[in-house]
């Protein structure tokens, strides 16, 4: 089995690594050649394909599957308009895309079919949460406390249909992720999203200690999203827990970062396998865990700090590759390189219990401060 990754940045670390663990073949292409996953794939090509069509159809007749690891409007365009004119497949649900990349449409379907979210600005009173419609990363996400904040906030911005403005909610987040196709979806392992201070995912964790009536509810809620979109493909679901009562942020067609790592590494299935099956036949690789305790999270280590952050610090990095020989159960993936003022990487810690885990990381925590990592060599 061969696929065609499109988009090398956080995607597409995250379909390389599925893509490894499932020994699938990975051609990555990719304008940017020092893109994060160009060293994760067995082959890359420096290719905007947009300016190279003929170029990326030859290479897409020479594998099974495409899969789009990126959000660049223009891209997804072009995917769709080659898949129909040239019968491609694609791992992707198109239609499901355009709904879910902008946050207004997808509310408007929440509204329509009675799904739990946030109650909207001006229903909705102080504390508020402001968030652009069509970005993704936590970016842009401002809470509002005051009415002097609100009023001049909204003074700023030009169009309320770029915007969306919602009631601020306490309470832990989680995803859920779902593949499938009309009649036939499949729900997976629940994961625990812990945000910084710029509300950027900085740690996912895996099993989750929820009641079995939320789990339910969310799967009820992400399944019925799910049918409601006629998603052929793969989409998660991010939930707030408030007060006991789900509630949906944002919902995703596109294959996700972090979570999915962290999905097969406490129950052995790959979602990118999954995803997979939807379009051509094949067989899974079956691996067995035993839903050990997961932890992913981003570092940024320099001199004077060992910082604990969102994933957007791994966008300022170059081509990752896997440290490998510190501790065993733990996946490293960084760029860093002697002589380098920072270490940037992300840590997929495996362990029975949190404490295991928690001495599995300050392990590599002191290995590397062994290492002088930051001496002028
Ligand atoms: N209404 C809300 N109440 C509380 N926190 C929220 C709310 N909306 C978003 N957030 C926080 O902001 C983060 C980013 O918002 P999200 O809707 O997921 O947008 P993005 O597409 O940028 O990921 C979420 O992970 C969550 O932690
Ligand atoms: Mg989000």
């Amino acid at each position: 089995m061969k696929m065609l990754i499109v988009g090398g940045k956080l995607q597409g670390v995250e379909a390389c690594y599925l893509a490894q663990k499932a020994n699938i073949k990975t051609l990555l292409i990719d304008k940017n050649p020092s893109c994060l996953a160009r060293n994760l794939a067995d082959s890359f090509i420096e290719m905007d394909i947009l300016k190279n069509k003929e170029a990326f159809l030859k290479k897409a007749y020479d594998c099974d599957l495409i899969l789009p690891a990126m959000e660049n409007d223009a891209v997804i365009t072009f995917l769709e308009q080659i898949q129909i004119k040239y019968h491609l497949q694609i791992a992707f649900d198109f239609k499901a895309y355009q709904i879910t990349k902008s946050k207004k449409k997808s509310d408007a379907l929440f509204q329509e079919h009675q799904i739990p979210c946030p109650k909207h600005y001006p229903d909705a009173r102080i504390p508020l949460l402001m968030k652009p419609s069509e970005a993704s990363g936590s970016e842009g996400v401002e809470v509002i406390n005051c009415e002097k904040t609100l009023e001049e906030k909204l003074q700023k911005i030009t169009g309320m249909d770029q915007w969306i403005i919602q009631e601020y909610l306490e309470g832990p987040s989680f995803s859920m992720e779902v593949i499938g196709s009309p009649g036939q979806y499949k729900t997976y392992e629940i994961t625990q999203i812990h945000i910084d201070d710029q509300y950027d995912c900085c740690r996912v964790t895996a099993p989750c200690d929820l009641e079995t009536r939320v789990k339910q509810e969310f799967q009820r809620i992400t399944l019925d999203i799910a049918e409601k979109l006629q998603l052929k493909g793969i989409m998660d679901v991010e939930v707030i827990l408030h007060n006991d009562t789900i509630k949906v942020l944002e919902i995703d067609a596109r294959l996700p970062s972090q979570t999915p790592i962290v999905v097969y590494q406490t129950t052995g299935i790959n979602l990118l396998e999954e995803l997979i099956r939807v379009f051509i036949p094949y067989t899974p690789i079956t691996v067995t865990k035993n839903n050990p305790r997961v932890v992913l999270e981003q570092w940024l280590i320099n001199k004077d700090a060992t910082s604990n952050l969102g994933e957007k610090v791994m966008t300022q990095c170059g081509p990752l590759y896997y440290y490998v020989g510190l501790v065993e159960e733990v996946d490293i993936l960084t760029d860093y390189v002697p002589g380098d003022e920072i270490l940037r990487m992300i840590l997929v810690i495996i362990g029975k219990t949190d404490l295991e885990i928690h001495a599995r990381r300050n392990y590599i925590f002191s290995e590397l401060k062994n290492k002088n990592l930051f001496q002028k060599t």
